[in-house]
Order: structure tokens, then sequence, then C-alpha cells
């Protein structure tokens, strides 16, 4: 990204000096700066759209993990306007850093439901994903199941899980601790862990894949990843081994997280970048990420892509994210007391 801005910079100064535009054309630079952890192939096309519709062009820079760190050393300097990542614990890393500012804007609070954006408007939710329960066809028959079924004794050595300190089984953990306080969470943790079939390994394709070569029944994992196997020609097995199931649909409903976006306390295109943020949480934003990565939008009203569709509707936990946030640290260390990954 250093080269093209230096490159526009250097460009426009040529231009200044030249007597072309005046100064206050340099400073109303029609872009927006990103920090994603989001995949390229999945926004690219999203923030294309964004681009055709509005004349801003956008400018990411991929990164997997240390924004909060990159954005508190460049501080004031960033040029980074918008981050843009998945899971509460990574928006809370933000918060926590204090590298984000408050959005005030309508367009964002009709958009999004209060309990998936944060309270003081510091980040706001673009997609949910669902804490799944993926099921075997062939070895269970189960209909229904809640979070809370996976510590019962019929299912000792049939579970399944990526590590307890991967952020998705940490935001599902906190919750748990929500809903049932401290010590009944660590009981179930427990419970969990003793029905677990083989050590926390892998990521959540890697628990269906157990599924199929027999090693588990039951397997926890996100909602989107059902799509990413179904449509790739060597992981469809795996998804078509499974069952997936939206947990505790006869009580408070499945847990939900998201993917996000936050505005950088630096934010030099600061209009342009909650143009985007807006746009993001609009209707053909949303359509275009369940089709392209297999999530349920956040705007009420519309529609899931078909595939996603076909799995059915669900109830959702309405505990709001901000309330789960605040047992991530709980949670962490939860997963060290049970010793979930020894
Ligand atoms: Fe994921």
């Amino acid at each position: 990204m250093k080269v093209p801005f230096a490159k526009r910079l250097a460009c426009r100064l040529l231009m200044v000096t030249a007597g072309l535009v005046s100064g206050q054309q340099v400073m109303a630079a029609d872009e927006v700066n990103i920090y994603s952890n989001r995949q390229p192939f999945l926004i690219r096309p999203i923030l294309d759209t964004f681009t055709r519709q509005t004349g801003i062009e956008t400018n990411v820079v991929f990164t997997k993990t240390g924004v909060a760190e990159r954005l508190k050393t460049e501080g004031a300097n960033s040029p980074a306007d918008l981050v843009l990542t998945v899971d509460i614990g990574r928006l809370q890393e933000l918060v926590e850093a204090d590298v984000v500012q408050p959005v005030e804007s309508k367009v964002l609070d009709t958009n999004i439901p209060a309990q998936y954006r944060s309270k003081e408007n510091l980040w706001f939710g673009l997609t949910l994903r669902v804490r799944n329960i993926y099921a075997s066809k062939e070895r269970t028959d189960i209909k229904a199941i809640s979070y809370e079924d996976l510590s019962k004794p019929e299912w000792k050595g049939r579970v399944c899980t990526r590590s307890g300190k991967h952020q998705y089984n940490i935001a599902l953990i906190a919750s748990m601790i929500a809903h049932h306080g401290e010590a009944e969470a660590e009981k179930w943790l427990r419970g969990v862990k003793a029905n677990l079939a083989q050590k926390p390994q892998g990521n959540d394709r890697a628990q269906v894949k157990a599924i199929k070569e027999g090693i588990c029944d039951l397997a926890l994992g996100n909602s989107y990843y059902y799509g990413v196997m179904l449509t790739d020609e060597n992981q469809s097995e795996w998804a078509r081994s499974a069952n997936i199931l939206f947990p505790n649909q006869d009580n408070r409903g499945a847990h939900v997280n998201i993917s996000g976006v936050a505005l950088t306390k630096a934010a030099p295109n600061k209009a342009n970048a909650i143009k985007l943020m807006e746009f993001l949480s609009g209707e053909l934003a949303q359509r275009m990420y369940s089709e392209q990565n297999y999530e349920y939008p956040v705007k009420p009203g519309v529609q899931p892509s078909g595939l996603v569709s076909s799995w059915g509707s669900f109830t959702a936990d309405q505990i709001s994210l901000d309330e789960i946030a605040k047992y991530r640290e709980q949670a962490v260390k939860l997963v060290d007391k049970v010793d979930f990954d020894g």
C-alpha cells in the first residue's frame, strides 16, 4: 500500500505546484484505507461495487493478526480508516487498545440490531455466523441438541472441536458463563472435555472431516464452513457426512458471532469511511456477503443465499455481544483451569 499512497501524493503535489488543483482538493482524496483480517476474495467484489457506486476507491492491507498493535504503533499518523475483522474478540481488542472511535449513524443504527453493535458505537457487526453442532448422519439420528448436551455422558468419546483457546470457542464459552455463571460453565466445560474423542486440534472443517472419518460423531463448527465445504470438491464429502444442527432451539437460541467493522481513531478519510460502513450494512452488500461466504445477513429482512437458506431457519441467542465480550477473559482462564486442550 505504501508505494501507491506515495505515488498518489507525489502526483497531487505536482499538480498543486503546477496550480492545477487547490490545497483543499488535495485533502479530499476519494478513498478509504482498510486493514482487513477478511480474505481478499471475499471482500474485493463488495468493495468494487462500492467504488462503482460512489467513485470512492478502497485500498486494503490484508493482515492475519496484530491490527490493534499496528494501529497503536502508527498512532495519529496511521493511514488506516477502517478495520474489517471477524469475531467479537478481535473487535474487543481494538476497543481495549483504544485505537477506534465511535460512529453516530442513523443508517448503521437502523441496519444493525442493537445486540450486534457496541453500546458506545465503537464497532458494528456486518455478518452473522452461528456456532453450530455438526452431527454424523450415519451414527446419530438427533434433530435437536444444545451446547449443554455436549457434556452429557451419552456423548463420551464422541465429540470433536478445535482448541478451546480459539476465539470462536472463547466466545461460546463466554456466552455459557454469561448464561449460567462461572461455576456451572466450568462443570460444563469439564464435561465436554471428558467427552472429547481426541485432543482439540485443527480448524473447524477438520472436525467435520473427523466425523467423515469416524473419529467422532459430534463437532463444533461455524455455519459458513458448511457452505465452504459443500462447494469444494475435495471437502464436500466431509460436509455430506454430517447434518448441521442449530443448538438450543428449545430455549435461548444458538450462539451467534459476527464479522464486523470499526473506524480507527486516526481515520484520515472519515466521511468516506462512514459511507463505506453504511454501504456494507446495506441490502446489496449484505446479500453479497451471504452469496460469497455463506454467512447470515445482519440486516433484518435480507434473505441469506439459497444454499444458506436450505439449512433452515433458526432462533439466535438474543444476548448482546457486548455482554459476551465481558466474559472473554474469564473464558480464557477457564479453558486453562480445566486444561481443555491438554
Ligand atoms: Fe472462520
